[in-house]
This record gives structure tokens, C-alpha cells and sequence, in this order.
């Protein structure tokens, strides 16, 4: 009854540890990869004002009026830059997964940094690709010259990930140059995810890829920035050729993205809350608050955004160390998730300080326990 895709394709390892987590009492949680504040008032009564209003039925594939060109003004006061087009969609997971149907055939390459954001190793799959892993390890830096090396006549894609998802690197314009010159040579789409580009913690973001080369797809959304997780609002740009394409496979797909949600959206983007809708000074307090707590007994690479620290297990794998903690109430997301090796673990400091410290105390004990 099956697909082949289907069957090749695994189930996230998040959801493994959530269904641990529901076994666990009090828990104490840095697994979660959202931000601990709630979307902002004005936005959520936009959003509710809008369903009332009657704004209930199919919008346009390519997004509502309203949103297109607040975004449209967004992206050329932020990046200074003009897309050919843009499309909206259910969150970036949406631009990810049409972007890949629309660029990747069957046999097709594309190279993704490991560790890795869960999507970027599935998503080619179900478009019967293949990812092609660029190694960051051991300190998220990336060299240009090692991604060179994995280019083959049938890589198509480049992805690029800052700042990234599990590792918490803000890559530097250095890094993104050097990976704009192999993609030129090669002639390949780059996929840049911008998600977290709110929080960036030590000095300006470098450009967006954009800036660097033409043939980028930017994806970004409103997940992280505004805390609109549920509502599934992301928005991709780039060549219209790729935007068309995925225009037509939203059609057949996810068809629409809930108008109320994208009007409260593009509230967002005319509203000046500042970065992370206003909590940015709190995620820069709660990124040394976890360096802190847990600098004592492990070994990591200081995080320059996104809000995670991707730790090296100080003994047992990823998934042994990350078991253990489990059983004393710490959940956290083992590496083997992220990546193909199960080396490390993940955790958000998107938590409560009280929550931050405490079990940064119990993880500093388990490291020590052996
Ligand atoms: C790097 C990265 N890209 C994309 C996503 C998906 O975001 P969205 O909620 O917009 O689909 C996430 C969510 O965790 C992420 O970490």
C-alpha cells in the first residue's frame, strides 16, 4: 500500500523525543524549537478580526494582495533587494518542499550542510534526489573548497542555512561568498533558509544570499521571527521561472495558506517591535545563560544566532547521553537527528531562565556521572 518514497523516507526523530517527553513528568525542556513568547497581541487580534470579517475562504495561490506587498517592501528595506517574484507560503516547510519539487528530478543532487536542518535529507527523497552532505563539523565553519570537491555532474542545488538550525552558526559573509563563487562555477540553484535572520546576535547579518548571487530562492517566514508557528505563514523569492513552478505545484498541493493568517502577517512586518517581535535582548540574555550553564562540564561552539547550542556528548553517543537525560527529567534532541553522525545533542535556550538553569545543573551532573 506503501510508496517506495514514501517507505524511503523516516519519520522525524523530533517527534520520537516528544512522544518520550509525554512519558515524562515535570520535564524540563529544551527540545523545543520555537520561541517562548506568544505571537503579539495586535497580531493575534488581526488575525482574529480577519476570521470574523469573513476573510474565510481561498485566497490567491501566490498569496493575498496585502501580504505580497508588504513583503514585497519588507524585503527591499531589509535586504535591499528586488526579487524577480514571490510566492507565499505554508511556512518556509512549504517553500522547501515545493522549491525541491519544482528544481530536483529523480537522480538529481543536492548539496546540504551536516548537520541539518530535519527537512533538508527528507525532502529530496520524496523527490526521488539525493542530498549530498557538506560537513561543518567540528565548529559549524564552512569551507568552500570542501563543498567544491562534492560537485558532480548531477548536483543541481546548493543549500544554505543561516543562521542555522541545529548548530546555532551565523555563517559570515566570508563563508558566503566562497559558497556564491562554487555555485557560480557550477551553475547551481542555491536554496538560502533565512528563517532565523532576526536573531543574529553579534554585530549586522551578512546580506542575504540574494545579494550575492542571482540564482538564489530566499525562504523565510514568520515562525520564529513573530512566534507564528501554527499558523503556517513563510514566503519564498527568486528567479520567476522557479517561483512560477512552484506556483503551479501549490495549486495542486497546499492550494492556499489561511488569508486571516497572512492578513496579521503582514501587520507584522508594518509594525516596529524590532527583531524577534520585540524579545531580542532576551534571547541575546538567555544564549549566555545556556553558554553559561553548561560551559562547566561540555565542550560546544558559542552560538552567533538562531537560539540553540548543538553539544558535544561528553560521553556515549548522542543518543545515549540525550536517553539519559531523559530519565532525569532534561529533554533534549540527540545529534543523529540533525546529522549523520550521533556525536552530539541539541538544546534550545527558547526556555524559561528557571527552566534554563536548572537543567543545565542536571546536565552538567550527567556529564560528570562517568
Ligand atoms: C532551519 C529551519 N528551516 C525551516 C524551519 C521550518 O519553519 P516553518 O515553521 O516556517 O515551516 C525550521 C523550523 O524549525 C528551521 O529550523
Amino acid at each position: 500500500m506503501i510508496s517506495n518514497r514514501a517507505n524511503a523516507m523516516q519519520a522525524s526523530g523530533i517527534r520520537k523525543v516528544f512522544d518520550l517527553a509525554a512519558t515524562v513528568k515535570d520535564p524540563l525542556n529544551l527540545s523545543i524549537g520555537q520561541p517562548d513568547f506568544d505571537v503579539p497581541m495586535p497580531f493575534k487580534r488581526a488575525a482574529a478580526e480577519a476570521i470574523v470579517a469573513g476573510r474565510n475562504s481561498y485566497a490567491p495561490t501566490g498569496g493575498i494582495p496585502e501580504l505580497r506587498k508588504a513583503l514585497a517592501a519588507h524585503i527591499d528595506r531589509r535586504y535591499g533587494w528586488k526579487p524577480e517574484d514571490l510566492i507565499v507560503t505554508a511556512g518556509v516547510s512549504g517553500g522547501l518542499a515545493l522549491s525541491m519539487l519544482a528544481a530536483l528530478d529523480p537522480g538529481d543532487e543536492i548539496l546540504i550542510p551536516d548537520p541539518y536542518f530535519v527537512s533538508y535529507k527528507q525532502l529530496p527523497t520524496m523527490c526521488g534526489a539525493k542530498a549530498v552532505f557538506y560537513d561543518i563539523y567540528p565548529d559549524w565553519r564552512i569551507d568552500a573548497a570542501k563543498v567544491e570537491r562534492l560537485v558532480t555532474p548531477r548536483t543541481r542545488a546548493l543549500l544554505v542555512n543561516t543562521p542555522a538550525n541545529p548548530t546555532g552558526a551565523a555563517v559570515s559573509e566570508a563563508e558566503l561568498r566562497g559558497l556564491a563563487e562554487v555555485a557560480r562555477r557550477h551553475d547551481l540553484l542555491v536554496i538560502s533558509d533565512e528563517v532565523y535572520d532576526d536573531f543574529y546576535f553579534d554585530g549586522p547579518a551578512p546580506p542575504s544570499f540574494a545579494r550575492l548571487y542571482p540564482k538564489t530562492l530566499v525562504l523565510n517566514g514568520f515562525s520564529k521571527s513573530q512566534a507564528m508557528t501554527g499558523w503556517r505563514v513563510g514566503w519564498a523569492a527568486g528567479p520567476r521561472e522557479l517561483v512560477d513552478a512552484m506556483m503551479k505545484l501549490q495549486q495542486f498541493t497546499f492550494v492556499t495558506v489561511p488569508p486571516a493568517f497572512q492578513l496579521a502577517a503582514a501587520d507584522s512586518l508594518g509594525a516596529k517591535l524590532g527583531p524577534a517581535a520585540g524579545h531580542f535582548d532576551e534571547y541575546l540574555r538567555k544564549r549566555e545563560l545556556a553558554c553559561g550553564a553548561l560551559a562547566p562540564a561540555f565542550e560546544f561552539t558559542r552560538p552567533g544566532g538562531a537560539f540553540y547550542v548543538f553539544v558535544k556528548a561528553p560521553w556515549g553517543t548522542g543518543t545515549e547521553f540525550a536517553t539519559e537525560a531523559v530519565k532525569r527529567r532534561v529533554l533534549t534532541i540527540p545529534g543523529n537527528v540533525f546529522s549523520e553522525r550521533d556525536t552530539h545533542f541539541r538544546i534550545s535556550f527558547a526556555a524559561p531562565d528557571a527552566v534554563l538553569k536548572e537543567a543545565g545543573a542536571i546536565l552538567c551532573e550527567l556529564a560528570r556521572s562517568r
